[in-house]
């Protein structure tokens, strides 16, 4: 089959539209996930598919499927996806190049009129991000069965709106969940991560993903006045929880190579200047590339936030909202990457993500893979996210190398 190259300038434009929507003034995006913006970039994205020929899906839980129709419709189609929500504070292409590069890989196709056996399929998986409505990845798990419909519709954000309220709001409330055949699943990705770019490396054959855990933890002690209240009898929520963001931070020191530990969220109520704390909220997410390690995190963690709330005389609500195992990617499609890397000349090394994506939940129902390029300073979740534009269509090159070895042509 002679050597089909995809359009590096129409796959950047693509993207760099895109990024217009919900684009922040550092240069990054606003797109949370079943708002408004997040509407207009499934809108776009749909308005591109029908320009590819393609039949579209919606799911109950929002996501969508793009269909490129194979000579033989009894196989499973081979897929690729990714995210179009984004972070509070995201990058351009967390996420979107995922998306953005398998339309490419269909547009390619398009031209240059290569029939697959197989049929190929885009996915815009809903909520990869979980920071709107908790957990992450909840669009994926939720079609491969990890979560249940009821439960992730029934999720609700910080004003108490629920994703089936939003997903009905927004226009993408579609029917059935997790009843389509995969016959295979490669996602594109920037690293996030510095490894790539320290090495020069320009593909990373992606063999599996890190365990991961988010707790949501409240620290109760009582409000009072912040003048008349003597320093021996107050029960300061802060102070305690302070205390907890110190141990946590150490709890990944402790487990190098590899843990990391991190608060994203700490509230404190009532947050008036004169007013001692009565209680504390915060986040905690725990990874690890080995379970084992991750579980003794765990158990770390929950003594830990006991002793120092027992310390204080607090009482302490800990709840562990999601757990996602190690991955290991399938033999065949980490092979299929590499295969593509190699065939395109691209340098290529093994890694293993630690930033959580779609393909982990993926991989529970069929053969699945990812692919890393390079990402500035290995900075993501922050605005002045970016990748260049030879990095993203060498990984879209190999995205495409990689579904046609699995879906056949002609
Ligand atoms: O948290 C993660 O690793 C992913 O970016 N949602
Ligand atoms: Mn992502
Ligand atoms: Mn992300």
């Amino acid at each position: 089959m002679r050597n089909l190259i995809i359009d590096s300038n129409r796959l950047w434009q693509s993207l760099m539209t895109m990024s217009k929507i919900g684009a922040t003034e550092k240069g990054g995006v606003r797109r949370l996930t079943l708002t408004d913006l997040d509407r207009q970039s499934r809108d776009l994205f749909a308005e591109w598919a029908s320009a590819c020929g393609c039949t579209m899906h919606v799911d109950a839980m929002g996501n969508m499927f793009v269909h490129r129709a194979g000579t033989n419709e009894a196989l499973p189609p081979v897929i690729t996806g990714s995210h179009l929500d984004s972070q509070p504070t995201g990058g351009k292409f967390d996420g979107a190049y995922g998306v953005l590069a398998g339309l490419e890989v269909l547009r390619t196709l398009n031209e240059n009129k290569i029939e697959t056996e197989a049929a190929l399929e885009v996915v815009m998986w809903t909520n990869e991000e979980g920071c709107r409505f908790a957990p992450a990845c909840m669009g994926s798990a939720t079609f491969c069965g990890a979560f249940a419909l009821e439960y992730s519709h029934g999720r609700s954000d910080q004003e108490g709106k629920t994703v089936l309220e939003e997903l009905k709001r927004i226009g993408y409330l579609g029917e059935g969940c997790g009843d389509r055949p995969v016959g295979a699943y490669f996602e594109a990705h920037i690293e996030q991560g510095p490894i790539l770019e320290a090495e020069g490396k320009t593909i990373g054959v992606v063999t599996g993903a890190q365990s991961q855990r988010w707790y949501e933890i409240t620290l109760t002690g009582m409000e009072a006045h912040a003048g008349p209240t003597p320093m021996e009898r107050r029960k300061d929520a802060l102070i305690s929880a302070a205390k907890l963001v110190q141990e946590v931070n150490q709890i990944g020191l402790d487990f190098q190579p590899g843990g990391c530990a991190t608060v994203g969220v700490l509230d404190v109520f009532p947050a008036s200047r004169n007013v001692i704390p009565g209680r504390a909220f915060l986040t905690v997410d725990l990874r690890h590339p080995s379970d084992a390690k991750l579980a003794k995190m765990d158990e770390i963690l929950r003594n830990t936030a006991e002793s120092i709330a027992k310390d204080a005389a607090l009482t302490l609500d800990l709840d562990q909202i999601w757990a996602c195992d190690a991955t290991n990617f399938e033999k065949s499609c980490i092979n299929a990457v590499r295969k593509g890397a190699k065939a395109a000349g691209f340098s290529h090394r093994d890694i293993i993500s630690g930033a959580g994506h779609d393909a982990m939940y993926v991989a529970r129902i069929a053969p699945a893979a990812m692919i890393f390029v390079p990402c500035e300073g290995g900075i993501s979740h922050n605005e002045i996210e970016n990748a260049t534009q030879d990095d993203l269509a060498a990984g879209c090159q190999v995205l495409l190398n990689a579904m046609l070895e699995k879906a056949g042509t002609h």
